[in-house]
């Protein structure tokens, strides 16, 4: 372990498997939470272990089962809910079809209210919890090419945001988001990838994406995670209903 700021609390993470979630799941524990890291792949899941984190246990969850929702979070019964899953469709207005609109609001956008709704009565009791959403520079600080669908859903995820931490900013609970520009994750070397095959190049797609960042790289998803320790931790107490961008400079400009 590297320290206790998270000691004595419990932490659910959604979409640990791989990229930000596994890395925030393992930054936790190594600050003293108990881990539920979750996921929908178990395989992926299960490769946490190499960390030989006794405080992080593991099981399946699918954030778009409102059953598997709630009988994860009865399990957890977290302090800290990292809403982490999400998923990034390529393309215009003109390229969305109404299944793949469905689909990133119901992932993006509404397990974040299923998991919302089962976790914040227990942290109602207890009288204090700490949501932390993840959103994107994409959406509501950026309109980035292309992102039609995942910038319309982490848009709202801001709006979700906000109307949490207004209604329950008296009894203990903070919600926040997250605004990452491009992080080095699993998915992303699949975007970059796909776009490397429209551009002739994998070398093109990746110099593309990073010109975005005006630090001439991108994130890790450890980068993340600090920030997400920040925000579940004590230390950011006084901070609820906030978007919190950490994008190399992208939307600084
Ligand atoms: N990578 C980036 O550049 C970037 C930037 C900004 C925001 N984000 C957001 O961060 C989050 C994580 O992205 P990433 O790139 O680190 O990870 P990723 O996309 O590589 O991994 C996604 C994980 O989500 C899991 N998952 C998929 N469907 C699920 C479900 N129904 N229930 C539970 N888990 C499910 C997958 O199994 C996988 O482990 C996403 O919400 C993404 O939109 C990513």
């Amino acid at each position: 372990m590297t320290g206790q700021r998270l000691e004595g609390k419990r932490a659910l993470v959604t979409a640990a498997g791989q990229g930000i979630g596994r890395a925030s799941a393992i930054a936790m524990a190594k600050e003293g939470a108990e881990v539920f890291a979750t996921d929908v792949n178990m395989e992926l899941l299960s490769t946490i272990r190499d960390q030989n984190l006794e405080n992080i246990r593991i099981f399946e969850l699918d954030v778009r089962s409102n059953d598997s929702v709630k009988k994860g979070i009865a399990q957890a019964a977290p302090d800290i809910l990292f809403n982490c899953a999400g998923f990034v469709h390529h393309g215009t207005v003109l390229d969305a079809t109404d299944a793949e609109f469905d689909f990133a609001i119901d992932l993006n956008l509404r397990a974040m209210m299923r998991t919302i709704r089962a976790a914040l009565p227990g942290m109602l009791e207890r009288g204090s919890g700490s949501i932390i959403n993840m959103s994107s520079a994409a959406g509501s600080i950026i309109g980035a090419p292309n992102r039609f669908i995942y910038g319309t859903t982490k848009a709202a995820v801001v709006g979700l945001t906000k109307s949490v931490a207004v209604d329950y900013v008296k009894q203990g609970i903070r919600c926040n988001c997250i605004c990452p520009g491009t992080v080095e994750s699993p998915s992303w070397h699949d975007r970059v990838t796909a776009l490397g095959k429209e551009l002739g190049s994998y070398e093109a797609a990746m110099a593309q994406f990073v010109a975005r960042q005006p630090m001439g790289r991108v994130a890790t998803a450890e980068e993340i995670a600090a920030l997400v320790v920040y925000l579940a931790a004590d230390e950011s107490a006084f901070t609820t209903g906030h978007t919190h961008i950490i994008d190399g400079g992208w939307s600084g400009q």
